[in-house]
């Protein structure tokens, strides 16, 4: 898979498709682009997709972010690597914290966003935060215990641990705290680009409500609840998340939408 110089570091990323649009595709807490790989497959032909690692995640150089808005900068630098200027942004729970970020900083460069598990706002639970800095395994195994649906086969609990774990240990305290730093509760209604938000039912870190709040307060934002799904709905029910993405991928160019008022 390709690798670029930006922002200082090698990042590596993954990559499907080709022509416009092009989406890309942000992980959450402790992850790499290859979470995406399932929608990277299912979508090639509806674009160019790209989902990298970011800093000090798996295959890339550097060092975890501290804030969620130093993400959004990484991932602006990357598509100026890629010499790509417009884009569908989209994310996974930390991901789509820096989606939304980049959005709001960056609406001359966004066409479109995708918000997968995710939310306006990501306090973090006190207890995780004091285990990560404390017992670093035991905070891992408490964030693990809450990632998936009661019903998600073991295999699958094995690969995500085996992912997060993959990391050097403080990213996943980094990452928590910068999304625990977050909130844009009261800018989103001025998102005016074609949107959807994507949850699992049973999610437990970034529960249905919060993406309900995005369906009530971005103009045409389909808020979409996935039975049978954790906070990992894009790989606990791919098909289900795909389809909602394709759905709004085929909107995207469709003209701009007004903003809400702030009320
Ligand atoms: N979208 C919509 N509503 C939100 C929201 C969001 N992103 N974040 C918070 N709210 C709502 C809450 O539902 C609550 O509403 P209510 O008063 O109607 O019940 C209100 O805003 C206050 O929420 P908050 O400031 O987060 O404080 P809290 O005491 O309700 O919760 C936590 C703090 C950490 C216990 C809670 O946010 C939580 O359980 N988080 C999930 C676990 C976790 O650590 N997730 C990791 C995220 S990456």
């Amino acid at each position: 898979m390709p690798r670029i110089r930006t922002g200082g570091i090698e990042a590596h990323y993954e990559s499907s498709g080709a022509g416009a649009p092009t989406v890309c595709l942000i992980h959450g807490t402790g992850g790499a682009g290859n979470v995406w790989m399932r929608q990277l497959e299912d979508l090639a032909g509806m674009g160019r997709l790209v989902a990298p690692d970011l800093p000090g995640h798996r295959q890339s150089g550097g060092e975890a972010a501290l804030s969620i808005a130093q993400s959004a900068d990484f991932v602006a630098s990357f598509l100026d690597a890629l010499a790509v200027r417009r884009v569908v942004i989209g994310g996974h729970s930390m991901g789509g914290a820096i989606a939304l970020q980049f959005a709001l900083t960056r609406p001359d460069r966004t066409i479109g966003v995708i918000l997968v598990g995710t939310g306006a706002r990501l306090r973090v639970l006190p207890r995780l935060l004091e285990l990560l800095a404390g017992e670093y395994p035991e905070g891992v195994r408490l964030l693990m215990s809450m990632a998936l649906a009661a019903g998600a086969p073991a295999d699958l609990r094995t690969s995500l641990h085996r992912l997060t774990f993959a990391n050097p240990p403080p990213v996943v305290l980094r990452d928590l705290q910068a999304c625990d730093a977050f909130d844009v509760m009261d800018r989103i209604a001025t998102i005016a680009v074609p949107t959807v938000a994507i949850c699992g039912e049973e999610d437990q870190l970034t529960p249905p409500k919060y993406t309900r709040f995005f369906g009530e307060k971005i103009v045409g934002c389909r808020a979409v609840v996935v039975p049978g799904a954790g906070h990992y709905v894009q790989v606990e029910r791919p098909d289900a998340t795909t389809t909602a993405m394709r759905d709004l991928l085929a909107t995207v160019g469709g003209g701009p939408v007004l903003a809400k008022s702030r009320s």
